[in-house]
């Protein structure tokens, strides 16, 4: 693994156990990047309050008792007891180097491999894909590609609302109409609109459509054939938008609501049969300690409704089982919006009581927050209706094209239009990986489509600017090292970009824990800031040849790490722009 921050931890954590003992093997040692040097550690202020002593004394002591090191060039103690930490450029050469070399770009892969479920996107079948459901589908893929490039066998789980009473109503609409719409979401939401409107207006069809969830429910063979068409009709629009949003997600992925049905029954009863669950009112519900109501009343999770029906809970508890016991699953992770945290504490809770969760297996709901619009309130579309996705996708593309059009007009016509959808989609996209996801997130065009900052297009522009440069220096951008020079690191710009560079494996793995791509977005962001401040700073293609291949291999390193990194957010890149 190249990660300087283990590289530094191994001495500093020597010389933390040299002063407080055997309790410094576990001390957090706290080491980060700083502005005031190459890295900072603060472990010295959680030594002090156990040992009673002033920080910068304890400091001082840890930085006495630094063994020497082909890592560290010097340590010093600054302000009230954080330790400055500046590494060998040396060191910073010979692990470039390294990297360079290898095609995984010192990326190692996990010796303890998860079998990690992913469950994402998830929308309901009945109704249109919302800016929600977005949200979990961006999030989501990057967090699986992430797991699957940190060795993880990943299993993408797209948990579809395709079962329910609406798809009564749906059945009886498409048998009227001969068909569900074709390709277009937009034709699908003006079905669903449809089918709503008879329902509601028409007694005659509302009647037929309660007769026909019940024999969809009873398993009536032609009414599942239709069922079955109908879904595959509603699959290829959303088949349609992850092709568009280049998120990979198969129709293999598929594990819909209806997957569950057969073995809702055996779950409640053996929930039942463990004392887990009890009727209430009528209904069937698991009551655990410690879920209370504002109240203070217990608060059940239902699993059997009053009217015998299952609904959400069970099928959850179901496809939990399934994914812990039939796919072997050591993580699962349901990348759903903070409002169902609850739903999937208790429904965590009571697989672990049932006995279903194998020990050291993780369960993680990785909540995000809502899309807002730039007045703070849900995002709405100008009619005031909710924004749908694939008219929001179209805005992204034509935005993005007139500003390619009017920043590379020189460009030819077809090359514009690939370029936009790059810039368009994948500003879409990371924007929304960009900010931390469990806040509300505030969606706004000119932010996002901007070349300053944090956004997609400055990070392409970026990548397209080495691009450019290797092209110019004939440099082959391929494959991994080519070139016999090795790295020098001489001026602090170098230095500034090559701390950066080196900091991108470990971001992974420690996103691969944290489940924040957002940080892996802040790193993708400081290492083309610094490298923007290296160019500036450090003439390439003029150089001396020794200078000139050493910079043209960082050029290099750079465009690659950017290109991974946002190949793992699931961005695209220009090659020119
Ligand atoms: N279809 C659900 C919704 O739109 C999300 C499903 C999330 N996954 C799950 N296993 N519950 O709210």
């Amino acid at each position: 693994m190249i990660d300087p921050v283990l590289d530094i931890s191994a001495s500093v954590r020597a010389a933390v156990v040299a002063v407080l003992g055997a309790a410094g093997e576990s001390a957090d040692l706290a080491i980060h990047r700083s502005e005031h040097a190459d890295y900072q550690a603060d472990v010295a202020l959680a030594v002090a309050r156990l040992l009673k002593r002033p920080p910068k004394e304890v400091a001082a002591a840890i930085v006495e008792r630094l063994p020497p090191s082909d890592v560290l060039s010097d340590a010093r103690v600054s302000g009230p007891g954080f330790i400055n930490l500046n590494c060998r450029p040396e060191y910073l050469a010979m692990q470039l180097d390294r990297m360079r070399a290898d095609s995984r770009l010192g990326i190692e892969s996990a010796l303890h491999p998860d079998t990690t479920v992913v469950d994402f996107s998830s929308p309901n079948l009945a109704k249109e894909m919302h800016v929600g459901h977005l949200r979990s589908t961006i999030l989501g893929d990057s967090l699986a590609r992430i797991l699957d490039c940190l060795g993880h066998r990943v299993i993408r789980q797209n948990h579809l609302g395709d079962w329910g009473t609406p798809f009564g109503m749906l059945i009886e609409h498409m048998l009227d109409e001969g068909a569900a719409g074709n390709n277009d979401v937009r034709e699908l939401s003006a079905f669903y609109r449809a089918a709503r409107l008879k329902f509601d207006g028409d007694p005659q069809f509302a009647d037929r459509a309660r007769r026909r969830v019940v024999l969809l429910q009873s398993g009536d063979p032609p009414t599942l054939e239709h069922w079955r068409r109908l879904i595959d009709a509603t699959t290829s629009h959303i088949d349609a938008l992850y092709k568009q949003l280049h998120v990979a997600l198969s129709r293999d992925d598929i594990a819909g609501e209806s997957l569950y049905n057969p073995r809702l029954e055996g779950i409640v009863g053996e929930l039942e049969r463990a004392g887990l669950a009890r009727s209430s009112d009528g209904a069937v519900c698991v009551f655990l300690p410690g879920f209370v109501s504002r109240e203070g009343q217990p608060l059940p999770l239902i699993v059997r409704k009053q009217d015998g029906g299952f609904g959400y809970a069970a099928t959850d508890l179901a496809a939990l089982k399934h994914r812990l016991q039939a796919l072997r699953a050591h993580r699962v992770l349901y990348v759903v919006g903070a409002p169902q945290s609850q739903h999937f504490a208790m429904v965590f809770d009571t697989a672990r009581r049932a006995g279903w969760v194998p020990e050291g297996a993780r369960l993680e709901h990785v909540a995000f927050g809502s899309v807002l619009g730039q007045d703070g309130k849900e995002l709405k579309s100008r009619a005031g209706g909710a924004v749908s996705l694939s008219a929001l996708l179209d805005e992204a593309l034509l935005r993005a094209r007139a500003i390619v059009d009017e920043r590379s007009s020189s460009l030819e016509e077809g090359e514009r239009a690939r370029i936009a959808e790059i810039v368009g989609i994948g500003a879409v996209k990371y924007a929304d990986l960009a900010s931390d996801r469990i806040r509300d997130y505030v969606f706004n065009w000119s932010r996002m489509l901007t070349f300053e900052g944090n956004t997609a297009p400055y990070l392409m522009y970026a990548y397209a600017r080495i691009r450019s440069i290797l092209r110019k220096a004939g440099v082959d951008a391929a494959t991994p090292a080519s070139g016999p020079a090795a790295v020098r690191i001489d001026s602090p710009a170098e230095r500034a970009l090559a701390l950066e560079i080196l900091q991108f494996p470990g971001t992974l793995a420690r996103v691969g824990e944290t489940l924040q791509p957002h940080r892996l977005c802040q790193q993708l962001f400081r290492t083309a800031t610094a490298f923007s401040g290296f160019y500036d700073a450090c003439p390439v293609l003029n150089a001396e040849p020794a200078v000139r291949s050493s910079r043209l291999a960082l050029c290099k390193l750079t465009a690659r790490v950017l290109a991974r990194g946002l190949e793992l957010l699931g961005i695209d890149v220009p090659e020119s722009m």
